[in-house]
């Protein structure tokens, strides 16, 4: 038999052995040191993703690669392991592969941009990235990037498009208003009841679902001085009705290592103004992002602010487990105080196959996967006002969007057979709500009100040349 080296095709071990860990030899020379905080780490991995490469053993039982595996595997309490054979290295190949084997490695680099991406979409489904070996340092600095455009909601779908980058040079002017299928957008301020008589037509809103920019975070385009006047401002002009229901998402901000419950004075006023504080629900996130954010645990809800005048019922938008849509023909198993045996009290509600959703709305900041929210800071999900819109509206009723943002819940809308009626403050949004409503809904026309008038028609009139 030929020698290896003399073979053209490189020696391929074919089999792997299951061996007893007692039997493998540790090399006296190994030149790789591994701490105990590694040990534990590929521990953790072999717990998570199993023995996946096996211990390299030469002909004598000695390890070749894989001590810090078999270390690991002794922490795991494991009694056997895999190897496999190497049989044909001469004692100085041997050796200088124990080398090779761990330098070589260390060659590969990493595409951090693709790497960043990677974990956020592990994060997004709920993957525990400790057990990927990065520190949390590593993890912050990867995703810190990810985070600042998680701030304040993301955005979702399912269409995976890029979607358009905020224009440096705007197609919308102040003052134009959009139809966009059976919806409106405005550009203007939402406070100004002449921009929102303008965007409603004379209509009354059945829901309001919204998320302002937060205290004093954020300034987007222009800057918020006074968060509790904009938000007085925007809400004493607000097209809602008696029966009308009102929901705003905030988030939680810090001053000095504080948290501020900056919507104190604004919701007290809301009160005032007879929008009594009917609900508060939580928007679990998903995992948190790695970091060490001060000392806090990884933020991953924010609020949703609930008032109105009237409660309205929920719609039973939550599909029910199987196991409890009960026969109506069939009692409850359960006895009455005197014996006899309880029958449903609404068998026609037991039989019903949806529930109405419950305080915590679990949506992931990226929802839609495969979008970047490169065009604004802090897009909601998608499925976020579908949610809402779904619970507390029913086809065809209206929806008040006072910080339109992208546009999301014009797309929700649209998704859901309801009627927007938005207003964005900033042009660049507003082209940018536009462009993503028709990349999402290219056949439902987008028309300047008054001219009639394409956006590429507007542009064009306005000297803008589209990217
Ligand atoms: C938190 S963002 C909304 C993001 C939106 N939910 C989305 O998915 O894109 C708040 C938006 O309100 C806009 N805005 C701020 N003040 C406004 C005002 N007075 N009238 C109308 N829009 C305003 C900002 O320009 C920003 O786009």
């Amino acid at each position: 038999m030929l020698p290896w080296r003399s073979l053209r095709i490189p020696a391929m071990a074919s089999a792997i052995e299951v061996w007893a860990v007692d039997r493998l030899i540790p090399y006296a020379a190994n030149a790789r040191t591994h701490s105990d905080a590694q040990v534990a780490k590929v521990a953790a991995s072999i717990k998570e993703f199993g023995f996946t490469s096996p211990i390299l053993v030469d002909g004598k039982d000695g390890i070749i690669a894989g001590h810090c595996r078999l270390m690991a595997a002794r922490k795991l309490g494991m009694e056997q392991v895999p190897v496999i054979i190497l049989d044909h290295l001469s004692d100085a190949q041997r050796r200088a592969y124990i080398l090779a084997d761990n330098k070589l490695a260390l060659e590969a680099g990493w595409d951090n941009d693709i790497l960043a991406a990677e974990l956020d979409r592990l994060r997004e489904d709920g993957f525990d990235l400790e057990v990927i070996g990065f520190s949390d340092d590593e993890l912050g600095n990867l995703l810190d990037g990810m985070e600042e455009q998680d701030e304040g909601g993301s955005d979702g779908g399912g269409d995976e498009e890029s979607i358009p980058e905020p224009p440096k040079n705007p197609v919308t002017r102040p003052g134009d208003l959009w139809v966009l299928g059976e919806h409106r957008l405005i550009c203007g301020d939402s406070a100004d009841s002449a921009i929102v008589n303008a965007v409603m037509a004379g209509e009354q809103a059945d829901l309001c679902f919204t998320s302002p920019p937060y205290g004093q975070q954020r300034d987007y385009t222009q800057k918020i001085g006074d968060w509790d006047a904009l938000m007085k401002g925007v809400f004493s002009v607000l097209p809602v009705g008696q029966t009308g229901q009102i929901l705003v998402n905030l988030g939680i901000t810090y001053a000095q290592n504080d948290w501020n419950p900056y919507w104190l004075e604004w919701s007290e006023w809301m009160r005032s103004k007879g929008w009594r504080r009917f609900g508060w629900y939580v928007w679990d996130q998903g995992s948190g992002l790695p970091g060490h954010w001060n000392g806090r645990l990884a933020p991953s809800f924010e609020f949703v602010f609930h008032f109105n005048k009237e409660a309205r019922t929920p719609n039973k938008t939550v599909p029910k487990k199987a196991d409890s849509i009960v026969d109506r023909e069939k009692n409850t198993g359960l006895r009455n105080p005197d014996g006899s045996i309880c029958q449903w009290s609404s068998p026609e509600a037991s039989l019903q196959t949806h529930k109405i959703p419950d305080s915590v709305i679990r949506i992931g900041r990226h929802n839609n996967k495969g979008e970047l929210e490169k065009d604004h800071p802090a897009m909601f999900p998608i499925a976020l006002p579908e949610f809402v819109i779904s619970a507390y509206s029913d086809p065809g009723e209206v929806l008040f969007e006072p910080f339109c943002g992208s546009g999301t819940s014009i797309i929700a809308a649209q998704r859901t057979g309801r009627k927007s009626r938005a207003v964005e403050l900033a042009p660049e949004y507003v082209d940018v709500a536009l462009l993503r409503f028709q990349k999402y809904f290219p056949a439902v026309p987008v028309v300047l009100s008054g001219s009639g008038k394409t956006f590429a028609e507007v542009a064009a009139g306005r000297g803008v040349v589209l990217g």
